[in-house]
């Protein structure tokens, strides 16, 4: 069965007041989002891949050399990624649960703590890729950042939170300034209660 885009959990102008706009969303979902469903279900069609799903896929084919392989990867990977990332964002108020609070506070110190090393993260990744909020096998959290369409998956963790620091992400409404979309995510944009159903 092929992939599909799945539609946003919100309408494409639900998050203009609070610093993603329709315009963004436009072209990230309906056409970034849509080329990774499109190109990965082409480059799977015919091959071992076809009927497994997005987490084997991306972890049976991370850092295969194989050029095949690699574009699968490449594309599954980003689908999974957006997936997750409209998730975790939303309109409206957002309270930090206070499991999430405790279990931050625990790994970083503080919620300040752990909303100044993601934005790091994020603004220290070189080109395209990502930042995460993850949780370790052992259970611990951390942040982490990745290039291109590297995930948590790929090293045994949980995506707790993840931004897309790809230009496409951000550049209609921060232009360059990829640091002041990094903090609007976390401030704004981020739905809490969709990054603590992850611990
Ligand atoms: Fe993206």
């Amino acid at each position: 069965m092929a992939f599909e885009l799945p539609a946003l959990p919100y309408a494409h102008d639900a998050l203009a007041d609070l610093g993603m706009s329709k315009e963004t969303l436009e072209y990230h979902h309906d056409l970034h989002h849509k080329a990774y469903v499109d190109n990965g279900n082409k480059l799977i069609a015919g091959t071992e891949w076809e009927n497994k799903s997005l987490e084997e896929i991306i972890t049976g084919t991370y850092n295969k050399t194989a050029v095949a392989q690699n574009g699968i990867f490449n594309n599954i990977s980003q689908l999974w990624n957006h997936n997750q990332f409209w998730e975790m964002m939303g309109p409206g108020e957002s309270k930090m649960p206070s499991e999430l609070e405790k279990a931050i506070a625990d790994s970083f110190g503080s919620v300040d703590k752990f909303k100044e090393e993601f934005a790091a993260a994020g603004a220290g990744q070189f080109g395209s890729g990502w930042c995460w909020l993850v949780k370790d096998a052992d259970g611990g959290l951390k942040v982490t950042k990745t290039e291109n369409g590297v995930n948590p998956l790929c090293f045994g963790q949980t995506a707790l939170l993840g931004c897309d620091v790809w230009e496409h992400s951000y550049y209609i409404d921060f232009r360059n300034k990829r640091p002041a979309y990094l903090t609007n995510f976390l401030d704004k944009l981020v739905n809490w209660e969709n990054v603590a159903s992850r611990l």
